[in-house]
C-alpha cells in the first residue's frame, strides 16, 4: 500500500509523527511518503519540531506559505494534485483541521484516491472559524474516519456518516506526549528561566476571534496582566499575535526583558520545552484546540478562552474549563484556580499512547 502523509502547520507534526512510527512497523506492507505543505514554514514553527520530534525529514515541501484563506488553500490544490499524479498513492492521510487538510482531502478526492482523515468528528458548531469549515468539509468526503472520542462518533454519525467508515481509536497526539513526557520532565529550561514547579502560568493565543480585533485583545492581555500580578505567564508568542499586538498598540503589555514577570514573552517553543513548561505550571490559559487535551492528560488546570470547543470532552471530563474571551470571566477562573478549586479530570479512554498502532492495524485490515 502506498500511503501519503500530510502535515502541514504546527499541531500537524506531533499528531503525524506516531503514525509514521507505526507504519515503519510494517516495511513489507507500507511505503510511506511524507508531504509537508509549507503552510507554516518558520524555523521555530515548523522545523524544531521535526528535530524534537525525531520525524523524517519530508520528501516533499509544497513551500505555499502564508496568505489568505483561498490563496493558501488553492496553492496546496495545485500543488498537491501535481504530486498525486506523480506518486499515485492508494492512500492519503491528513490530521486536524488546517487548511492544509481540506486542501489535500478535496485534491486526492476529486484524483479518485482514498482519504484518511485522524481527527475526525470534532465539531465546535461555530462556522466562524476557519476549523470548523476545514473539519466539515473533510469528514464529509474521508473514506476512513478516525476519532479520538465517543462524542465524535456521535457528531458523525448525525450528520449520516456510514458506521463502517468510522474508528474509534483515541488520540495520536496524546501517543507523542506520553511518549515524550519522562524526557521533557527532565529538561532544565525551568530552572533556566528561575521558575519553580507551580510558580508560574503558561499562555498560547493566536485564534483570530481573539487577537485579529484590538478591543478584544486588549480586553484579554487586561485580564491576563491582572493575572500576572499574581503569577507570572509565561508567553512563547505566535508570529500572528506579534502582528497583530504591534499593529493596534498594544506591545506594552508584554515584557519583554530578561526577568520572568508580569506577561513575559519568548519566541514559539520546541514541543519538548513547551511540554516541560505546561507540566509543571499552575494553570495553562489557552485559545488552541490541542492544548485542551494536552492538559487534559497532564491534570494541569486548563482556561480556554473561547466561548466553544470542538473538544468537549476535555470539559466533561477532564480539567478544562472555557471562559469566552471577556476579561471578568478569565479573571474568575483564573482566581479559582489559586484558590486551589480547580477540576482535577480524569483522562478520556483510549488516550492511552497507542492510537497510532490502532490506525494502521485498521489500515491494513488486522
Ligand atoms: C493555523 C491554523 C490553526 C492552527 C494554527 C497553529 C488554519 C486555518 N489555521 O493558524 O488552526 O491552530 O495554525 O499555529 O489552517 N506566520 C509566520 N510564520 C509561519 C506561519 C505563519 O510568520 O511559519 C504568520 C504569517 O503572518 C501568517 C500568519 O502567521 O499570515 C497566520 O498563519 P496561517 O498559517 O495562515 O494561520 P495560523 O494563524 O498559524
Amino acid at each position: 500500500m502506498k500511503i501519503i502523509n500530510i502535515v502541514g502547520a504546527r499541531p500537524n507534526f506531533m499528531k503525524m509523527a506516531p503514525i509514521i512510527e507505526a507504519m515503519n512497523r510494517y516495511p513489507e506492507q507500507i511505503q510511506h511518503l511524507l508531504v509537508h505543505t509549507g503552510q507554516h514554514y518558520d524555523q521555530k514553527m515548523s522545523k524544531a519540531f521535526f528535530d524534537d520530534l525525531g520525524m523524517p525529514k519530508p520528501d516533499i515541501n509544497l513551500e505555499v506559505g502564508s496568505g489568505s484563506h483561498a490563496e493558501q488553500t488553492a496553492r496546496i490544490m495545485v500543488e498537491f494534485e501535481k504530486v498525486c499524479l506523480q506518486e499515485q498513492p492508494d492512500l492519503v492521510i491528513v490530521v486536524g483541521d488546517v487548511n492544509s487538510t481540506m486542501a489535500c482531502t478535496i485534491t486526492a478526492k476529486k484524483l479518485g484516491i482514498r482519504v484518511a482523515h485522524v481527527e475526525a468528528g470534532l465539531r465546535s458548531r461555530d462556522m466562524g472559524m476557519p476549523e470548523e469549515i476545514n473539519r466539515l468539509c473533510t469528514d464529509v468526503l474521508c473514506d476512513y474516519l478516525f476519532t479520538t472520542d465517543y462524542m465524535a462518533d456521535e457528531n458523525l454519525l448525525a450528520e449520516g456518516v456510514a458506521k463502517e467508515k468510522i474508528f474509534f481509536v483515541g488520540n495520536v497526539m496524546i501517543d507523542t506526549l506520553l511518549k515524550h513526557r519522562v524526557m521533557a520532565s527532565g529538561l532544565d529550561i525551568s530552572s533556566r528561566l528561575g521558575l519553580e514547579p507551580g510558580c508560574y502560568a503558561t499562555l498560547t493565543m493566536h485564534r483570530p476571534s481573539n487577537v485579529d480585533d484590538k478591543a478584544t485583545l486588549q480586553g484579554i492581555l487586561e485580564a491576563l496582566k491582572e493575572i500576572s500580578g499574581e503569577l507570572p505567564i509565561i508567553f512563547p508568542i505566535h508570529p500572528r499575535t506579534r502582528k497583530m499586538a504591534e499593529q493596534f498598540g498594544l506591545s506594552h503589555y508584554f515584557n519583554q526583558g530578561d526577568q520572568v514577570q508580569g506577561i513575559w514573552l519568548t519566541e514559539p517553543l520546541g514541543y519538548l520545552d513547551f511540554l516541560h513548561l505546561n507540566m509543571h505550571a499552575r494553570m495553562v490559559l489557552t485559545d488552541s484546540g490541542g492544548l485542551q487535551e494536552e492538559t487534559t492528560v497532564l491534570g494541569v488546570p486548563c482556561i480556554t478562552m473561547r466561548h466553544n470547543t470542538e473538544r468537549p470532552i476535555t470539559c466533561e471530563i477532564g480539567s478544562n474549563v472555557l471562559v469566552g474571551n471577556d476579561g471578568d470571566k478569565i479573571l474568575a477562573a483564573a482566581r479559582k484556580v489559586l484558590d486551589g478549586d480547580a477540576p482535577k479530570g480524569q483522562v478520556p479512554e483510549k488516550w492511552d499512547g497507542h492510537a497510532a498502532e490502532r490506525i494502521v492495524e485498521v489500515l491494513l485490515g488486522k
